[in-house]
């Protein structure tokens, strides 16, 4: 697949705190940083992609919130992000009511994917930060999307989701999606010293092969500490191990894609 028409990835797991936001932020920064057009999309009514890359929504901005209830473009709740090297459409807690409004609507997942269709020649990469459930809103993200990235942290209770997860994307495929792929499984806030994370890491590379990513995102308190800063881990300190695991995540995705990361 060529990059020539912008590749939809929805980040999606439906536990919560497993590194979404986290690698759908940094994935985004790291492919802005190899040169890609990138839209970064927050459709978690938690808004921590908004705010985590420095934006604060002032009274007037319109968000998704509106592109979901019918009310605005894409383009026109878009926010370039100059220090990311990103575009965003930003979320907050408004999302809840176009989550509500949605359910009234015959086609209720498949709003985001006709809002995003005409865009798809202006970037190369659209990344979806969704929330901690299995909602409405998860299912515009998947039901517009080519892919699905799941970050897992390798703890004991990690793969009791997992099955729920995967039926919900198989759901999708049987019908509104038939081409949605399973991009891959990235493991983040790795801790080397831990057995578990190890054993659980070995039983991913069992049941997934190669759909696991190599790239294993390690735990690292500046990865933590970006957010704060409103910046992504790579601009917030390049040498750290977390932004050399997430431009190495960015690196796998394009290779994995067949494109040439320089
Ligand atoms: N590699 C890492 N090292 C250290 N801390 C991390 C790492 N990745 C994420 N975190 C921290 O863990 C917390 C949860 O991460 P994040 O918000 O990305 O998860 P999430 O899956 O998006 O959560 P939610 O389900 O609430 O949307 C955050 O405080 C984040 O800063
Ligand atoms: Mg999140």
């Amino acid at each position: 697949m060529s990059e020539r028409r912008a590749r939809i990835l929805a980040v999606t797991n439906q536990k919560g705190g497993v590194g979404k936001t986290t690698t759908a932020l940094n994935l985004a920064a790291g492919l802005a940083e190899l040169r890609r057009r990138v839209l970064l999309i927050d459709i978690d009514p938690q808004g921590n992609a908004t705010t985590g890359s420095g934006v604060e929504i002032g009274e007037d901005q319109p968000t998704l919130c509106e592109v979901l209830m019918g009310e605005a473009t894409i383009p026109e709740v878009t926010l370039q992000v100059e220090d990311m090297g990103f575009d965003l459409v930003p979320a907050n807690g408004d999302l809840t009511a176009a989550e509500v409004a949605l359910m009234d609507l015959e086609d209720r997942s498949g709003v985001l994917k006709a809002a995003l269709d005409p865009l798809r020649g202006r970037y190369h990469h659209v990344i979806i930060d969704c929330p901690p459930a299995l909602n409405v809103l998860t299912l515009n993200a998947l039901t517009a999307a080519d892919r699905v990235l799941i970050p897992m942290q390798c703890e004991y209770y990690a793969l009791e989701g997992l099955t729920a997860l995967l039926n919900t994307i198989e759901q999708i495929q049987d019908s509104v999606n038939p081409d949605l792929e399973i991009e891959g499984l990235v493991r983040t806030m790795f801790d080397i010293r831990n057995n578990l994370s190890g054993a659980v890491s070995r039983q991913l590379g069992e049941h997934f092969g190669d759909k696991l990513y190599s790239t294993v995102v390690p735990r690292n308190v500046r990865v933590a500490e970006a957010p704060s800063y409103g910046q992504s881990v790579i601009h917030y300190d390049r040498e750290s191990r977390g932004a050399v695991a997430y431009l190495g995540l960015a690196g796998e995705y394009l290779r994995r894609l067949g494109a040439d990361p320089r």
